[in-house]
């Protein structure tokens, strides 16, 4: 069988962990090396290089290499993220039709993701050459904070290169999935990815199989990338004072400065001071020059203070406290920093925890998920979003249907009313953000209703069901109740011609408001296979107290469970170990759990739960 992959896709370099004969492999180049720079180079007859020989011929071809391509990927191009990325990197960007953002090497243009789905088929090529057969199937990798539009992205680079991806991971969940197990013990981990481009924190509760995010935040421009850049504009000051030369008009001798301090950064994480010499960088003129570890300090620590602003953030939405913590997981090369290392650490009141990679713990986490997943198991994932879902409504505002930091994969349901009388049009604006002014979020896409009845306002009920599936893609359905008309929309993509309309044209005429107060499921989402199991064995091992609602394709009833055992169970008719029969045999279906909502009476069930859910799990 041929291997699945786990993939770390990221921003500077791509690593890639397999499985094979029960063992875990990370991928390694021809020379051993096993992280593979994410950079191609597209020749003048348009041949194609990637990673460490694209590195190279950049030097002589900086206007026809791309790397970085992971930032720009899912952006519009207005967007303030763009600015700078034209700012720090040296091939071309330009509008793509529909809003989006295109590179431009040489005379082709490519979508950030065809950049990356180009890499993705150089690593699977180098596994096929490995193993003798072409893997199709991965597990891939993306930054907690993505949102919908960078995972689509993500989702179509695999596509690209011939993987159909089996779930998308967030980075931090995947580091956590690479610690080695502690039994059933309950641990509380942060994992702070500081990597080539992105920064993402979580808090991750971890008992036996079940990883539960309680919280996660980042930003999707901070990372070792910045600090060089920040550097280079240092270095090219040094060399204007004694030159008059601005470096910014020479792309080649930009791109050799750019080398030269990232190798200058990494060297100080071990040296005190290092010598930068740059013969002939421009003309006859040489770059020489010396930087100390305390100077490369003072600029990274704004960087560093601004990541840890996030963690107390993060923190704060978990509701955890540093000391609460029992492991501090470091990921990402620029976490070999001491002055990092130093800052972090007396952050969280902990050292990291040791014999974590650095580099090859996301995607050691993504083979072990990748493994479990074609075998038909895989750890219980409690993911959250990192960023609002909502629509728009009446005064420009966002209604959130799905709030940051809610676990997925989700189902939520919501009723809505016409704003105005005779109302005969809706347009639901599907958005993204923390922004309670909808027209400052993310547009997503957008359900248009045309066929109301046009009655007194307040009397239509329109539903609106926003789901998170297990890869973070939503799908969102309107129906109207008076007509049935219903419109479904799975958010592809979100460039297309008609998404890319701005946000701030909001129609107030055509604006929805608020039917009833908000759903107070604590957990809810489908289920399939053994999920539903899996879902109780969490609330059983977390002593949770409430009502667990089913609904099946035919049978629909309810399970309550005090303190984590199961008390009472209700289908139809039925009640008591018959309906517990019932609805712990379904195979799929929806589920939702109401925290607290606890059932009277003497208890049906007096088995323990072990033994009520096992017997119906054979
Ligand atoms: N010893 C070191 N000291 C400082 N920085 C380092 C060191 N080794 C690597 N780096 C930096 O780490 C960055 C790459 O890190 P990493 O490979 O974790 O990023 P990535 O996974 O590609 O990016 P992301 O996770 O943001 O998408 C580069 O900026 C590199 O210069
Ligand atoms: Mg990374």
């Amino acid at each position: 069988m041929a291997a699945v992959l786990g993939i770390d896709l990221g921003t500077t370099n791509c690593v890639l962990a397999y499985l094979h004969n029960e063992q875990m492999h990370i991928l390694a180049d021809a020379q051993g090396q096993e992280l593979f720079p994410s950079v191609i180079t597209i020749g003048e007859q348009g041949q194609i290089w990637t990673g460490r020989e694209a590195v190279a011929l950049g030097a002589t071809m900086p206007g026809r290499t791309a790397y970085a391509a992971k930032r720009l990927m899912g952006r519009w191009y207005s967007d303030e993220v763009v600015k700078r990325a034209q700012q720090i990197y040296p091939y071309e960007i330009r509008e793509a039709e529909g809003g989006g953002v295109q590179l431009k090497l040489g005379s082709a243009e490519y979508k950030p993701e065809q950049i990356s789905g180009l890499v993705l088929k150089a690593l699977v090529d180098l596994v096929e050459l490995r193993i003798g057969e072409r893997p199709t199937e991965a597990v891939v990798t993306v930054p907690a904070y993505f949102n919908h539009a960078q995972r689509e992205g993500t989702q179509r680079a695999a596509a690209e290169a011939g993987l159909s991806v089996l779930r998308l991971l967030n980075e931090p969940t995947a580091a956590a999935l690479s610690l080695p197990g502690q039994g059933d013990t309950s641990r509380l981990v942060a994992v702070y990815d500081f990597g080539g481009g992105t920064f993402d924190i979580s808090i991750i509760r971890i008992q036996g199989q079940v990883y539960e995010v309680l919280a996660t935040d980042g930003d999707t421009f901070l990372g070792g990338d910045d600090i060089d850049g920040i550097l280079c504009d240092r270095l090219s000051e040094r060399f204007a004072e004694k030159t008059s030369v601005n470096l910014r008009h020479f792309p080649l001798s930009w791109y050799r400065l750019r080398d030269a301090a990232e190798k200058a950064k990494k060297e100080l994480s071990h040296a005190e001071v290092c010598s930068i010499f740059l013969p002939r960088l421009v003309g006859e003129d040489a770059l020489v020059t010396q930087l100390h570890r305390s100077e490369l300090e003072t600029i990274v620590r704004p960087l560093l203070e601004r990541s840890l602003r996030i963690c107390a953030r993060t923190l704060q939405a978990a509701g955890v406290s540093a000391t609460d913590l029992t492991e501090l997981v470091l990921v990402g090369g620029p976490t070999r920093m001491p002055l990092l290392r130093t800052m972090v650490q007396e952050f969280f009141d902990r050292p990291p925890t040791s014999g974590v990679n650095p580099d090859t713990a996301v995607a050691e986490g993504a083979a072990r998920e990748a493994a479990m997943l074609r075998q038909g198991g895989g750890a219980l994932l409690l993911d959250v979003t990192p960023i609002t879902l909502g629509i728009n409504i009446a005064g420009n505002l966002l209604y959130p249907l799905i709030p940051r930091n809610t676990k997925v994969p989700v189902r939520r349901e919501h009723a809505f009313t016409t704003a105005r009388d005779a109302q005969t049009r809706a347009r639901l604006v599907i958005l993204q953000g923390d922004n309670t002014v909808a027209s400052e979020n993310n547009k997503l896409g957008e359900v248009v209703l045309d066929q109301l009845q046009g009655y007194e306002r307040f009397h239509s009920r329109i539903t609106v069901v926003f789901e998170i599936d297990a890869n973070g893609i939503l799908h969102v359905k309107a129906a109207d109740k008076d007509t049935g008309e219903e419109h479904d929309l799975v958010i592809q993509d979100s460039f297309n011609a008609e998404g890319a309309e701005a946000v701030d044209s909001l129609e107030e005429n055509e604006t929805l408001t608020d039917a009833e107060p908000p759903s107070r499921a604590t957990i809810a989402g489908p289920f399939r296979a053994t999920e539903l199991v899996d879902v109780l064995f969490f609330l059983h091992a977390n002593q949770k107290s409430g009502r667990v609602d089913l609904k099946g394709p035919a049978d629909t009833g309810s399970l309550w469970m005090l303190d984590g055992e199961l008390t009472h169970a209700e289908a139809g008719p039925m009640t008591g170990l018959d309906a517990a029969a019932l609805l712990l045999s379904l195979k799929q279906g929806d589920y939702a759990f109401f925290e607290g909502e606890l059932r009277d009476g003497p208890a049906q069930l007096d088995s323990p739960f072990e033994r009520l859910v096992g017997t119906h799990n054979e």
